[in-house]
């Protein structure tokens, strides 16, 4: 009976030890880059999300570009590795060539991937997956553009935008300390809200800001759905926030002619004519869209929030260029327009720098579709990629002092130069469609800052800690209060 039990274990443990074999060794038509695969399973996720405490590349990735390449000078090629996150074969690069060539394969060769969280959340599945390009690709960036894009806020959304901005600083002026990121998020949450689903939240009695926060939060959480955990509160949240969505849908369908100007007019006038607008498609796209809206804006005001309390003079520049700015005005009381956003060149030089620094989008994913041959390395069909353009941005060649928040240094860098080191808006067709809009909203928001407030200090909170997503844990906590008071 001995001898059975012996041959079970045996077979068992050569399964297992070939098992962890391949785990260790993936199959490859070439050499992969080099790097570790980690503990089966759970690869090297717990390295990644160990936080860093600092704006600095994180060390997960700091330590494995030094350790796998030899670094002559900041442009040597190779800076690319193998690793498994979440139980995905990954290779990470940090090689601008090569990044630049990915941007350029958006559905030849890679295609748009971010981690099972966002499938599951998203349903990045089937026929009409929103992460294809094609037909559904041009169709929501065109709508996105035109929502979102030069021609809309220049008509439209830039008074809108500003008068967000007043309402609502008004409203933190009178509340003694408030939560930078928390109530920048809900400014936003209103305003995207308003033009994805013509939410108005004057006349309605959902508060569904907290909603879209814990939605928000959650979906940077590891997708584990079970009672109690963070992703489980997001996955409600979701729902939640999708029966308010389908409510405002089923109320479009019905009265067609009552236009509001936002998402759903379009995306209620072109439902059931294309293959892939159907109902739960457009909930998914505005679910998508307010994660995209909320969460990089509000990271990046909290973030100036915090950058501005270590450095004084930064304000005082900005003051500065918005006195000037009302000085010209014929008269004070009316709104921005486009000219003077466009005249804003120091604003401009404080928002590159808060984004550089920022790297709100730390890394941009793709899943491979065939073997991709660089530089000697195969990344094989089905991996994922991950494009981490945050060393460029702390490339000490380009940007000296890199980790030091200068918006002056920007008053010396070469435009060139700058397009091809600094993407905080990704590159190729994927290109961020929110991009004029987010440094449309971020300049309004530090015009009528600076213009009528004073920023008294940072109160407590605003330790950076980056899981590689840049997040707040103990909060932001600021006081702004009127100028003139
Ligand atoms: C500071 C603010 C923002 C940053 C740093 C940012 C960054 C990015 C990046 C890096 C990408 C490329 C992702 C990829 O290639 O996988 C992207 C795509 C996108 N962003 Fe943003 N984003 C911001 C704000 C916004 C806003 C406010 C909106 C909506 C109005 C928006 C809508 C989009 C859309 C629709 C795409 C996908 C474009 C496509 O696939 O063609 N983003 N964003």
């Amino acid at each position: 009976m001995w001898q059975v039990g012996l041959c079970v274990v045996a077979v068992v443990t050569i399964l297992i030890s070939q098992w962890l074999y391949k785990w260790r060794n993936p199959k490859s038509n070439g050499v992969l880059p080099p790097g570790s695969m980690g503990l089966p399973f759970i690869g090297e996720t717990l390295q990644l999300l160990i936080p860093n405490h600092s704006l600095d590349l994180h060390p997960f990735i700091k330590k494995r570009i030094e350790k796998y390449n030899t670094v002559i000078s900041f442009y040597v090629y190779g800076r690319v590795f193998s690793t498994n996150l979440v139980g995905r074969p990954m290779v990470i690069t940090a090689d601008p060539k090569l990044n630049n060539y990915l941007f350029q394969q958006e559905g030849k060769e890679v295609e748009l991937w971010y981690l099972d969280t966002f499938e599951k959340v998203f349903r990045l599945e089937g026929e009409a997956r929103p992460n294809a390009v094609g037909r559904i690709h041009k169709y929501l960036r065109g709508t996105f553009l035109s929502l979102f894009g030069v021609d809309s806020l220049r008509t439209k959304l830039l008074s809108e935008i500003e008068t967000t901005v007043r309402t609502n600083i008004h409203r933190w002026s009178t509340q003694g300390t408030i939560d930078a990121k928390k109530e920048a998020a809900n400014m936003i949450a209103v305003f995207a809200a308003k033009n994805l689903f013509g939410h108005d939240f004057e006349k309605s009695s959902d508060v569904i800001t907290d909603t879209i926060a814990g939605f928000v939060q959650g979906l940077m959480s590891f997708p584990l759905n079970i009672p109690g955990t963070r992703f489980y509160k997001c996955m409600k949240d979701k729902d939640k926030l999708e029966k308010v969505i389908r409510a405002m849908l089923k109320e479009r369908i019905a009265c067609p002619e009552e236009k509001k100007g936002d998402f759903l007019d379009r995306a209620v006038k072109d439902l059931n004519t294309d293959f892939f607008l159907t109902e739960n498609f457009i909930l998914s796209i505005i679910v998508g869209a307010l994660f995209a809206t909320v969460e990089s804006i509000s990271t990046a005001i909290a973030l100036s929030f915090k950058l501005f309390a270590e450095h004084p003079w930064v304000v005082e520049d900005l003051v500065a260029e918005h006195d000037i700015l009302l000085k010209n005005r014929e008269n004070k009381e009316s709104p921005l327009t486009w000219d003077e956003y466009k005249s804003m060149t120091v604003t401009m030089h404080v928002i590159n720098e808060v984004l550089r620094l920022g790297n709100v989008a730390p890394g941009i994913l793709r899943k491979t579709l065939k073997d991709i041959n660089y530089n000697g390395y195969t990344i094989p069909a089905g991996w994922a990629i991950m494009m981490v353009n945050c060393t460029l941005q702390l490339n000490p060649n380009v940007f000296k002092d890199p980790l030091a928040f200068n918006p002056r240094r920007w008053k010396d860098i070469d435009p060139q130069t700058a397009s091809k080191n600094f993407m905080p808006f990704g590159g190729g067709i994927r290109q961020c469609a929110g991009a004029e809009f987010s440094k449309a909203f971020f300049a309004t928001f530090l015009h009528v800052l600076v213009s009528e407030y004073k920023y008294v200090d940072k109160i407590k909170g605003g330790d950076v800690a980056r899981t590689p997503m840049l997040q707040f844990q103990d909060g932001m906590y600021i006081k702004v209060s009127k100028k003139h008071a």
